[in-house]
């Protein structure tokens, strides 16, 4: 089933992961926020009627445990965090409709009403399992209260999560040879009765959820593995005091899973909103709720809005396999889409919030720097689901380059002249059918950016407009025709100014705070965040003020001092801790350092002889059967044939591809290079793609399987 195009008549839900009330922001957190923020904009700039919610995380042990650290209660420590994030958002002109929190009373009775439809369809039961214990403390150790190994990929895990390897949820009891964070001490396991939630129930409805699911193609490809090992029911009761009460007399002495609640928060944030608008503006329940849950697993529930998760790709199965369950078990509709981002980088390694190695969100807005330069950044740096390495230098480059140089300089330019020349924008006839269609042109990449969920084909597409205005302008070169043939002069200024207005629309939702101040240039009527796209069509007409350089140049200077800062913090903080191992928990630089392939590389000036490119042994190839490598994020086992013979070949195109759409497709191969073990498969060749959404090469004609490549 293939969803209607954006906009559609439904309510648009979108929702940004909720981050722990935990600990301070850095940047890195800020991409998912950013991400979010500019969809949802993008959204409304198609006219959809959207809902942009979050909240904080305010229980589990991620909290937990460091409110204990800091020696104060938990429902303190989560509360003064939380406040630190609903005044850091918006900030970055990260505008949520609704920011709420898990331990508010409309999320805590929402969650109740969730587990109690559960129960009453027979979806809850109860299990005795070995919870991780530790004997000094006598304390049991739940989630991150123990630390072991992963018994999926063997890499070193927390009791929930296997955050440095494979990524898995864990149940209690799985993790290996366990560890308590609290004493230090080994743990042991004593067995405890606890709620599940019958998640296997759900296998054929998640198979057929995840053919339908939209958004990026990591969020669909890697939960079918884990639905093709099986599906294990789910945990839902932890013994702990913060959180929130099990439901249910026969079990009030646990608390939910904070993956229970934490997620609820999206339907209660919204019904938060609609609350404080009125139903007539947004209805929540229209947007959430089914109208029909079908018995036939293999249909969709009928009715709700267009969910859209922004989450980091850590937590994918969460929102694609616990998630889309818990809402078709209590009646609820299924999500649209998951868009999944990668991690930020600083300077090709993990962000690092215990060696103080971060840029954080407040730093980064005390040294003076508008918000909107690093929202474009962080939008438009690469696919949405690739991570992105932040770098002083990489950010000066793309603020001068980009932002001032391309389209601060084209309306610097054009409304400089325009105010000198004129007191309001000239009224020509109409704009040019040139530059009309070049909008227009701009409005249907714009568009198609949203139905692709690509917020950095959202930048493209004002970035490319803004080029062509640098290019118009310089080729019509209004400054000689002023005198000669001012009726020209003046046309070539509207449709400039044309331009500028369509770029004040079509960039909103990357850089919303100098759009408005462009649309007030413009001399336009309200607010730029209040119009569509159509008003990129519509012709300028407001009074011109004395134009100001949209986006201000960083020098080398400042990049050079913001690095010496950033090194002495660092070098400070290692000296007190030397050598602390690598923080569980961040970014990691898993993918490499500088793994941020968006800028062109230059060409290598370094020729080889033909000769040398002959010793590349290139061949067309056919894939014939691709499947994930289990405990390998990104990659995927290919059997390819290549005519004489049919080879082995591991290729990091898992989160990048359907895998399952692999088979059939022609591939080139270098088929001479040398052999190698990757996750304990041996690869014999290498499947050539381009960029990095790894956009893989194929022939365009018939040439078969084996065929040279010269
Ligand atoms: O991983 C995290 O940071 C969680 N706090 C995300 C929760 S998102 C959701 F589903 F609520
Ligand atoms: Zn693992």
């Amino acid at each position: 089933m293939s969803h209607d195009d954006f906009p559609t008549d439904r309510p648009a839900v979108v929702t940004c992961g909720l981050p722990y009330a935990n600990g301070d922001l850095h940047i890195g957190h800020l991409r998912t926020y950013v991400g979010g923020d500019v969809f949802a904009r993008a959204l409304e700039r198609l006219g959809q009627k959207t809902a942009f919610v979050s909240g904080s995380d305010m229980h589990g042990t991620p909290v937990a445990v460091n409110a204990e650290r800091a020696g104060v209660s938990p429902e303190a420590f989560a509360l003064d965090w939380h406040e630190g994030y609903a005044e850091t958002f918006p900030k970055f002109n990260v505008s949520f409709d609704n920011y709420g929190h898990t331990h508010d009373g409309a999320n805590t009775a929402l969650t109740k009403e969730f587990v109690r439809s559960w129960i009453d369809e027979g979806l809850v039961y109860e299990k005795e399992v070995p919870v991780a214990w530790d004997t000094e403390a006598e304390h049991p150790l739940p989630d991150r209260y123990v630390e072991g190994t992963c018994p999926y990929c063997g890499a070193h895990a927390r009791g929930d999560e296997c955050d440095e390897g494979c990524g898995r949820h864990l149940e209690p009891g799985e993790i290996e040879d366990p560890v308590s964070t609290i004493t230090g001490n080994p743990a042991e396991y004593r067995d405890r009765t606890h709620k599940f939630f019958e998640v296997s129930e759900f296998a054929e409805y998640l198979s057929g959820f995840l053919d339908r699911v939209e958004g990026t193609a990591n969020a669909r490809n890697q939960p079918r593995e884990w639905i093709e090992e099986g599906l294990r029911d789910w945990c839902i009761t932890r013994d702990m005091d913060w959180g929130v009460d099990y439901p249910d007399e026969d079990a009030s002495d646990l608390v939910l899973y904070v993956w229970v609640d934490a997620p609820i928060e999206y339907v209660a944030s919204t019904k938060q909103y609609a609350e404080r608008v009125g139903d007539d503006a947004f209805d929540w329940e229209a947007a959430w709720r089914a109208t029909d849950v079908p018995d036939d697993p293999t249909e969709p529930a009928a009715g709700g809005g267009d969910l859209v998760h922004v989450i980091g790709r850590d937590i994918i199965q969460h929102h694609t396999v616990f998630w889309p369950a818990m809402l078709r078990g209590a009646g609820y509709a299924e999500p649209r889409a998951v868009m999944a981002s990668g991690f930020v980088t600083l300077d090709g390694q993990g962000f690092s919030t215990s060696r103080d190695r971060a840029v954080w969100a407040d730093e980064y807005l005390d040294e003076g720097f508008h918000p909107d330069p690093l929202r474009y950044y962080l939008a438009t740096n690469g696919g949405f689901q690739r991570d992105v390495d932040f770098s002083w230098e990489k950010f000066r480059d793309r603020v001068n380059t980009e932002l001032v140089g391309t389209v601060g300089n084209f309306l610097y330019r054009s409304l400089l002249f325009a105010h000198r020349n004129y007191d309001e924008a000239p009224i020509a006839d109409a704009t040019s059918d040139e530059v009309a269609d070049r909008i227009d042109e701009a409005i249907a990449d714009f568009e198609a950016a949203v139905n692709d969920y690509s917020v950095r084909a959202l930048g493209d597409a004002v970035i490319d407009l803004a080029r062509f205005g640098n290019e118009y302008i310089q080729h019509s070169e209004p400054w000689n025709l002023v005198d000669e043939d001012p009726e020209a002069a003046a046309g070539v200024i509207h449709d400039c100014v044309a331009i500028a207005r369509a770029i004040a629309v079509l960039f909103e939702p990357i850089t919303p705070a100098k759009c408005e101040r462009l649309w007030d240039q413009l001399g336009e009527p309200g607010s730029v965040h209040d119009v569509t796209v159509e008003a990129a069509r519509e012709s300028p007409g407001g009074d011109l003020a004395e134009p100001a350089e949209l986006f201000e140049k960083i020098p080398d200077e400042r990049v050079a001092d913001l690095n010496e800062k950033l090194e002495a913090r660092v070098a400070e903080v290692e000296g007190d801790a030397d050598d602390e191992g690598s923080e569980s928990g961040e970014t990691s630089d898993a993918n490499g350092p500088n793994n941020d392939m968006s800028d062109i590389n230059p060409i290598n000036d370094d020729r080889i002889g033909f000769d040398e490119f002959q010793e590349l042994d290139l061949r067309v190839g056919r894939i014939e059967a691709a499947e994930g490598i289990e405990g390998a994020d990104e990659l995927v086992r290919l059997r390819v044939d290549l005519g004489a013979e049919t080879r082995t070949i591991v290729a990091g195109l898992k989160q990048l591809h359907d895998v399952g759409e692999l088979p059939d497709t022609k591939v080139i191969v270098l088929a001479n290079l040398e052999k190698a073990e990757l996750f304990g498969v041996e690869s014999n060749g290498m499947v050539l793609a381009a960029g990095d959404e790894a956009d893989l090469l194929t022939t365009h004609g018939d040439a078969v399987p084996g065929t040279t490549v010269w």
